[in-house]
């Protein structure tokens, strides 16, 4: 009986033991340091893509009445995308490997729209920032969650005032005729399809 009991004892102990080594709790800060590690990332790699975007633009319809207006968005995206390449050492996060990606897909994308026209650069601007800004909301909302207020208020007074910027490109792009490009709605659908894909891919890539 009691040699029945100790194999039951020892059979339990170490499975107790085998499960230790497999299972890993993870303690809050660890997850809100995977959190921060995965929104500076993606917001890299968006910047990079929005700053691409703006360049493609400029190189097709800079000499025209919008160049100005472009101009001035593409300017601000270039604050942005300088203030997360600043954050990235400053919280160790490691960047996107899909960087090249959005570069290139970034500026075919904003020549592109730009070749079929005004409204078309403006549509598509209207369907990123519409993108982006929900995005920028949905990090807001986690950070107000699981971030330290103080110690990470940087970063997200950083994100609410990109979040603002970006709103009102969005804007900026409905004042120009965005719904009379041509093919609005699908278009629109297609580009907010394309980015909401590369945020998926970047936060974890
Ligand atoms: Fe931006
Ligand atoms: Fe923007």
């Amino acid at each position: 009986m009691s040699r029945f009991l100790s194999k039951v004892i020892f059979r339990s102990e170490s499975r107790r033991f085998l499960s230790s080594l497999t299972t890993f709790d993870v303690k809050p800060e660890q997850k809100t340091r995977e959190l921060i590690d995965k929104i500076i990332r993606v917001d890299q790699a968006g910047e990079l893509a929005a700053d691409r975007i703006y360049a493609g633009q400029m190189a097709v319809l800079g000499h025209t009445d919008v160049g100005p207006t472009i101009q001035h968005m593409w300017d601000e995206e270039k604050a942005h995308l300088a203030k997360f390449n600043e954050l990235i050492p400053k919280y160790k996060a490691r960047p996107s490997a899909l960087l090249p990606i959005a570069n290139l897909a970034g500026y075919a994308l904003g020549a592109g729209t730009a070749l079929l026209g005004k409204e078309a650069a403006m549509a598509c601007t209207v369907a990123v920032e519409a993108v982006i800004g929900e995005h920028y909301n949905n990090q807001l909302r986690d950070l107000m969650e699981h971030a330290d207020q103080t110690k990470d208020k940087d970063l997200i007074e950083t994100i609410r005032k990109f979040r603002d910027d970006e709103s009102q490109h969005h804007d900026t792009g409905l004042a120009n005729n965005a719904e009379q490009a041509p093919f609005y709605r699908n278009l629109t659908s297609v580009i907010k399809l394309g980015c909401r894909l590369g945020i998926y891919l970047t936060e974890r890539i």
